[in-house]
């Protein structure tokens, strides 16, 4: 592999002073310091979520062990929502610790945002669709992660090209670009879009560095993209997984008590937040997590070979400049 001295100059690279404008995805229960570490080290830029050490204190030790093996750059996602009741002290450990970016999930970003400017640190958001993406620009976001179908992890239900487009247009934030991104082909498409970095997850799930299950690694070379599917039954949000025999066991349609009151918007989101309403409603035989079933984005049919993070993103650069030498 040559190793290309070009690399695409963005307002993400120039932003956080970046070789690649490639995020190595949070993933919760994947993403590790040395995923992170590998990840900010080889020109991208690594994330974990904080969920995946706990308590906050082990969390705290984790920011300490990236900041001792690199000085570079690195980002922290962090769910802003009741439910995370570890969120303030993450808040307050990571900006402490002036880590670079945070990644703000499913709640309202405003105290993270107030708090994180106080101190320079820079706030993304994840959205799925306008309407949150403009409260979140209101509010000061610095940055959109534009969350489209076929993502791993939960997804969002629109297409990318309406999404980035619509995105980047009506607000003009810088945009990075989420789902079914795992080379350069996916780079270049993104960044035609409006988008200014791409934020892989399933992609880094096939590295040598990533430390999850060997059967997670060959679920991920064997699928195609036709067999992800898109349910609510893990953890009450959609998400994409891949159709293992556990998922099957799982099921994934709802059963028939809770399709019936999650007609109403209302119930859906109390049925999706609350861990009573989950535990009176999925029959416990059908319970599952990220444990036991794996997820995966709809790009995973373009994966076919394990390679180390460093690799991943020079391949990455590499094809999208040959692919943008040759578009008609
Ligand atoms: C196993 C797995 C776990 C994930 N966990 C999180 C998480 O904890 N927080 C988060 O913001 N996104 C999470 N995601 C979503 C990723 O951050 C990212 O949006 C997604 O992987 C991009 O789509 P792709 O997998 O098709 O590249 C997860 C994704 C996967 C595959």
């Amino acid at each position: 592999m040559k190793n290309n001295a070009a690399t695409p100059r963005t307002e993400i690279t120039d932003m956080f002073g970046i070789r690649y404008p490639i995020i190595c995805a949070p993933m919760f229960l994947v993403s590790t310091v040395s995923m992170v570490v590998s990840a900010s080290e080889a020109g991208g830029m690594g994330t974990f979520p904080a969920l995946n050490f706990r308590p906050a204190e082990k969390f705290l030790q984790a920011i300490k062990d990236i900041k001792a093996q690199t000085d570079k750059p690195f980002g922290i996602n962090i769910i802003v929502q009741k439910s995370n009741k570890y969120q303030h002290k993450q808040i307050e450990y990571a900006l402490e610790e002036k880590v670079p970016l945070l990644i703000t999930s499913l709640g309202s970003p405003k105290e993270t945002i107030r708090l994180a400017h106080q101190v320079g640190v820079k706030v993304f958001c994840d959205v799925v669709g306008l309407e949150h993406a403009q409260k979140v620009a209101d509010l000061g976001a610095d940055g959109l992660i534009a969350v489209s179908c076929g993502a791993g992890g939960h997804a969002g239900d629109i297409s990318p090209f309406a999404l980035i487009p619509l995105l980047k247009d009506k607000l003009n934030l810088p945009v990075i670009a989420a789902g079914s991104i795992v080379d350069g082909r996916g780079m270049a498409a993104a960044f035609s879009l409006g988008a200014s970095a791409v934020y892989m997850g399933t992609r880094f799930i096939a590295s040598r560095e990533a430390e999850v299950s060997q059967e997670y690694k060959r679920a991920i070379l064997k699928a195609t993209c036709e067999d992800i599917v898109n349910t609510d039954r893990v953890d009450g949000f959609p998400g994409n997984f891949i159709r293992t025999p556990s998922l099957e066991k799982v099921g994934v349609a709802p059963g028939f008590l809770e399709m019936v009151l999650g007609r109403s918007k209302r119930i859906h989101r109390w049925i999706s937040l609350s861990r009573a309403a989950r535990a009176l409603l999925v029959n416990p035989k059908r319970k599952a997590s990220y444990k036991n079933v794996f997820s995966a984005g709809q790009g995973v049919g373009r994966i076919d070979k394990i390679l180390s993070i460093a690799e991943i993103m020079q391949e990455t650069v590499e094809q999208y400049f040959e692919i943008k030498s040759n578009l008609p």
